[in-house]
């Protein structure tokens, strides 16, 4: 570090806005930014999801108005989510790779309308098992990964078959990436990239999320899976194997809590980083501003500002839309 003498005052840099506006070290633009969307099947649907207000599940033509709304702020791609209604999952959760599924048509539609818009699906297996869990269960109750492979390359190919840009795998089972990127190759779709959930957590903010996806695990938890929020090191392992298969951008979830962890992966590798502001982030700060004890626009603002200049490339927040509106 420049020495520094005794008699700098740091003031003299913060009096004037315009002296603040030159110094500024890190900024948001609406380019940081993915916008997930909650989709279920019918028409003309927009439920607001009660553990986060202000987020909505849609059907498919309400998700091409949302997708309109992201499209004029210049968010440049969205990252699609499918709920399921019971009769749909199954002990496979195989409602995830048919080619006529949700997230295949919301895809197909939102390439049509928005070709320049980003789609991103999740590649995960949770909202369509009837027991919730990440993958097919063995006869120990245990995941199978070798199995949860075969059905990750099975969901991959038909995302790819529906024009996704980007896939997203969210089950933490190992080898996913390779399993991923192996099946798109041999089926030349060479330039659908993957996006890995490397490194994450076993987060209790992920809980407005299970309910607004309707796929909290029926028993146990997703420990067996997902990282101990205690390890820091082991972050690193995930890391370098999810490079080593193939991943071509790396994510952090969940980000306000793991900041540590954004800033360890900046310094280690030269990837496209993202952070996950995960429904539980959203939902506390949403809350707690609605009760009157926090500033929604300010508490909001900074935490995203914050998430960038651990590191991130870009931010997967629910509350993109609000946040661009107010970066200008
Ligand atoms: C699917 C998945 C989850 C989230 C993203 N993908 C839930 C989980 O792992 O339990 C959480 C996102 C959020 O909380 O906003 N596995």
């Amino acid at each position: 570090m420049t020495p520094i003498s005794s008699l700098h005052r740091p003031r003299r840099l913060r009096r004037q806005s315009a002296i603040r506006a030159l110094l500024r070290e890190t900024g948001l633009r609406s380019t940081d930014f993915l916008l997930p969307i909650f989709l279920v099947d019918g028409q003309g649907i927009r439920s607001e999801i009660s553990s986060m207000p202000g987020v909505f599940r849609h059907s498919i033509d309400s998700a091409l108005q949302l997708c309109a709304e992201a499209v004029a702020r210049e968010i440049p791609g969205v990252l699609l989510f499918g709920v399921m209604d019971s009769q749909s999952k199954d002990a496979q959760g195989s409602a995830s790779w048919q080619s006529d599924g949700l997230v295949q048509r919301a895809s197909l539609a939102i390439k049509g309308q928005f070709p320049d818009l980003l789609v991103l699906a999740d590649a995960c297996f949770c909202e369509y098992t009837d027991h919730g869990h990440c993958g097919v269960l063995n006869a120990h109750q245990d995941r199978d990964d070798p199995a949860t492979l075969e059905n990750l390359q099975r969901l991959a190919l038909s995302y790819a078959e529906a024009g996704v840009d980007v896939i997203a795998p969210s089950g933490m089972v190992d080898g996913m990436v390779q399993a991923i990127r192996e099946i798109l190759d041999a089926a030349r779709h060479e330039n659908v990239a993957i996006l890995s959930y490397a490194i994450k957590y076993a987060s209790a903010f992920y809980g407005p999320f299970r309910d607004a996806a309707d796929s909290a695990p029926s028993f146990g938890d997703r420990r067996a899976y997902q990282m101990d929020p205690a390890n820091r090191r082991e972050a690193f392992r995930e890391l370098q194997l999810d490079l080593a298969e193939g991943a071509d951008m790396i994510m952090v979830k969940p980000a306000l809590a793991y900041l540590d962890l954004i800033r360890d992966v900046r310094e280690r590798c030269d990837f496209p980083l993202f952070a996950y502001q995960v429904s539980g982030e959203y939902s506390m700060l949403r809350a707690a501003s609605q009760a009157g004890f926090l500033d929604w626009q300010g508490a909001l603002l900074e935490s995203l500002l914050a998430i960038k200049r651990a590191g991130a490339d870009g931010i997967i927040s629910y509350a993109a839309l609000e946040a661009c509106d107010w970066l200008s």
